[in-house]
């Protein structure tokens, strides 16, 4: 891969630390097991905001047939390119800043796929690494606010796509779905929004409604009934697509 500033240095650094502590502990992972509930898809593990309706909508926005190259682009530990792939029958290429999340990555990768369907490699998301094309989807989950310029990040994912097809994209930073609009713009391609889909906890900043309730068991269950588990469409806009 080609140098790293000394912005990307140290988030190289700082995520290498964030994995091997992640990796050494469950204690996260049972944490957002405890607050999404029935939402948390155990067997990704990620380490973001992931439930079972951000793979849904990827599921259906990306359109992906078998055999076809997802990239997951600051794949962290994989779970989330690993799940996919193996859901739609894709090959899949997994890029993170983090040579300590791309080891774990790939040591992942046998329970999910056979060997020579999945490839994980450091690079960062201005500089993938990968040829122009490679990918039929490109997905980026709660990576791209550490992009250190986001129009050149968004101009990679462009090149790195097929014509036509479109990156999912989540960033929990509320007012980010606006901000890609312009950005994208810049970078050729076009953004929509998803649905809504707030961070756990809190209140809905549109309705006011709790979002998520506190970790106990019994909130838990009764999150279903908050207007946003309902996915009614309530919250600002964290999910966006970008198409190329
Ligand atoms: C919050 S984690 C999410 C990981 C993964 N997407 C998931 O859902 O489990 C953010 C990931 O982005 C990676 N990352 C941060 N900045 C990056 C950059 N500039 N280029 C590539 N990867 C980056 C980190 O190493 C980390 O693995």
């Amino acid at each position: 891969m080609s140098a790293l500033s000394a912005t990307e240095q140290e988030l190289q650094k700082h995520f290498n630390a964030f994995h091997a502590a992640r990796a050494a502990s469950d204690l996260v992972t049972r944490l957002y097991a405890e607050a999404m509930g029935d939402a948390y898809p155990v067997e990704v593990a990620a380490s973001s905001s992931c439930d079972f309706t951000l793979l849904g909508t990827m599921v259906t926005r990306l359109c992906l047939r078998p055999g076809q190259v997802l990239a997951d682009i600051g794949c962290g530990t994989g779970g989330v390119g690993l799940w996919l792939a193996r859901a739609l029958a894709l090959r899949l290429t997994g890029v993170d800043i983090s040579p300590t999340a791309i080891e774990l990555a790939a040591a992942r990768r046998p329970a999910f796929l056979p060997q020579g369907r999945a490839q994980f490699r450091v690079g960062t998301l201005e500089a993938t690494g990968l040829p122009g094309g490679h990918a039929h989807g490109v997905v980026c989950v709660d990576a791209m606010s550490n992009a250190t310029d986001r129009t050149a990040a968004l101009r990679e994912i462009h090149r790195i796509l097929h014509p036509g097809r479109a990156m999912i994209t989540r960033a929990v930073r509320k007012d980010s779905g606006t901000a890609y609009g312009e950005q994208a713009k810049n970078a050729e391609s076009t953004s929509t929004n998803g649905p809504a889909n707030p961070p756990c906890g809190g209140a809905c900043t549109g309705c006011g409604s709790p979002t998520r309730p506190p970790f106990d068991a019994t909130s838990v269950t009764s999150s279903r009934r908050t207007c946003c588990a309902r996915r009614t469409g309530c919250c600002p806009v964290s999910t966006g697509a970008v198409r190329a």
